[in-house]
């Protein structure tokens, strides 16, 4: 099968999969990585066919979705691409990618193996921050019936995966919990070109959010 007919099919299996997600996880999220993950790729001379799958397979799974089984997103998108047809070299790359790739807490690294890794691990980063960001994490926090912002629940740097899974915190200190450190762990040039701008506009925003919020402005 082609290239281009694999990622047709597994576009129509995600959009159908997605319909209706509030948490940040809808097929636009994918289809947004898709194309920044093309866009750095292509920088940085990678296999794009690679990049392309791993992108749009990326989330089928989230973990914290799944009871926390983080090897359910993997296995998926390997099965679907595995019954496609799709060599197996390409298939157990697209899977390593998805089993490498969620950001699990502050002082949880998670390197990524390939440079095709790292360039889809840097799109779906880039799609939590700048604007298109401040607006994911206020539908997730408003999905998951969290405040917008409590002063006196001071942010918290999560040092395990676990403490990250159990979080529940107000959205104004998922910023500085994830969002302002994602700026410093790209992994390409290319995407820390964008990340510097978007960051700025999430600084902008959070010093306009506290301006305000004091009656200042
Ligand atoms: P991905 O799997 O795409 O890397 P996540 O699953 O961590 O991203 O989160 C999906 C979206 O929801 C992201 O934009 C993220 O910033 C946001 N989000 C995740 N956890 C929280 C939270 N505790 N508060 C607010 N937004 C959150
Ligand atoms: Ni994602």
């Amino acid at each position: 099968m082609q290239h281009e007919t694999v990622v047709a099919r597994t576009e129509a299996y995600l959009r159908q999969r997605f319909a209706g997600d509030q948490t940040g996880h809808d097929w636009w999220h994918t289809d947004r990585v898709r194309r920044l993950a093309l866009r750095v790729g292509r920088e940085e001379g990678v296999d794009l066919r690679v990049v392309e799958l791993a992108a749009l397979l990326h989330d089928v799974a989230d973990w914290k979705f799944h009871g926390g089984d983080d090897e359910i997103g993997p296995r998926l998108a390997g099965e679907w691409l595995a019954e496609l047809g799709v060599e197996h070299a390409t298939v157990s790359h697209v899977a390593t990618i998805v089993a490498d790739l969620s950001f699990k807490g502050a002082g949880v690294a998670r390197p990524m193996a390939t440079r095709e890794g790292a360039v889809v691990q840097d799109a779906d980063r880039l799609d939590a921050i700048g604007a298109i960001g401040i607006a994911r994490a206020f539908a997730y926090g408003g999905a998951k019936g969290r405040a917008m912002h409590d002063p006196e629940t001071p942010p918290v740097l999560h040092a395990t995966a676990e403490q990250y899974k159990r979080a529940a915190g107000p959205t104004i200190n998922h910023f500085h919990e994830k969002l302002l450190l994602l700026r410093d762990r790209m992994n390409t040039e290319p995407a820390r070109r964008l990340a510097a701008e978007r960051h700025r506009v999430m600084e902008r925003f959070l010093a306009d959010f506290a301006a305000e919020w004091d009656g200042g402005a």
